[in-house]
């Protein structure tokens, strides 16, 4: 039977040590990328596909988190007051976004290990599961493919990219087969962040999972890998390897634009490749950006 997939789950616990001290008291998911924060761009990202329900896996510093997306009355009595309502639009837009539910991750024992707290909430359904550190840009459609392809298939969907060789470190890494569809692929092993040379190919996840339950009983029973964390990549290396458990796993190929922010530099370029494309900012940026750069040389 398909489910209609309506769970998002958003690991949000890291410690974001790139960040210090800008998260020491702050989680790194609300750094500002031009004038929302990171976590925004993603639940805004799971609600356009289609997802109300979000569930956060929140670290120690979850309450400006739960600030974030709740309503705050003075600050929209005070906009009222001055009947600056399009601010007040702003504030309330992240209030009525979704439905978002939060856990603790307790200690930071890695991505799998967040992604089995979600276990009693999503129960047993496929959900979804997105990352903070990668945006995909709002004109380009990802999710919602990933989500029609778990449909159809019935089986782990997750997003790739084809990276620079230089890069696959940085990433899961998969083994692919081709499809009868141009953007999808048959993934037969994952091996988590491997060097240049023991990568099996280029194509690296990026921050987006369309997940069956059956992943949680793997998770359960995964042992610490790389980093000596529990690793999501490993479990569904586990699926991969084993079709009979939960349909095998698929790669969506996203052939868009999509920023990271998960370091200081990416978070950098994400930040004016945005601000570049907004109608508000844009033009001004833009013309500062150019006569800027020919200043540096
Ligand atoms: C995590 C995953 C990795 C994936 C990456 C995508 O790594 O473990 O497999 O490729 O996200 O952003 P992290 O970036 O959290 O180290």
């Amino acid at each position: 039977m398909a489910f209609k997939i309506t769970k998002a789950v958003i690991p949000a616990a890291g410690l974001g040590t790139r960040f210090l001290p800008a998260t020491k008291a702050m989680p790194k998911e609300m750094l500002p990328v031009v004038d929302k924060p990171a976590i925004q761009y993603v639940v805004e990202e799971a609600v356009a596909a289609g997802l109300h329900d979000v569930l956060m896996i929140a670290g120690r510093n979850k309450t400006p988190l739960e600030n974030h997306f709740d309503r705050v009355g003075e600050l929209e009595a005070i906009l009222e007051e001055k009947g600056d309502f399009e601010k007040l639009a702003k504030v309330n837009f992240a209030t009525d976004l979704a439905d978002v539910h939060y856990v603790r991750q307790g200690a930071p024992l890695g991505l799998g290990h967040a992604v089995l707290r979600a276990k009693m909430h999503v129960g047993n359904e496929p959900f979804a599961v997105l990352l903070g550190d990668d945006i995909i840009d709002e004109r380009d459609v990802l999710l919602t493919r990933m989500l029609e392809e778990q449909t159809s298939r019935n089986a782990t969907i997750v997003a790739l990219l084809e990276v620079d060789p230089s890069l696959v470190h940085l990433y899961g890494v998969a083994t692919v087969e081709p499809t009868e569809s141009d953007d999808v692929v048959r993934i037969t092993g994952l091996v988590e962040k491997p060097s240049r040379e023991d990568a099996p190919s280029n194509y690296a996840i990026i921050g987006r999972y369309v997940l069956q339950p059956e992943v949680f009983e793997v998770l359960e029973n995964t042992a610490p890998g790389k980093g000596g964390e529990i690793q999501l990549t490993d479990a569904l290396e586990t699926l991969a390897k084993d079709p009979s458990i939960a349909g095998g796993v698929y790669g969506v190929v996203f052939r868009g634009r999509r920023y990271d922010t998960g370091d200081r530099l990416d978070y950098i370029k994400a930040v004016v490749q945005i601000a570049v494309d907004r109608p508000d900012l844009g033009p001004d940026l833009r013309a500062w950006l150019k006569t800027y750069a020919a200043s540096l040389d």
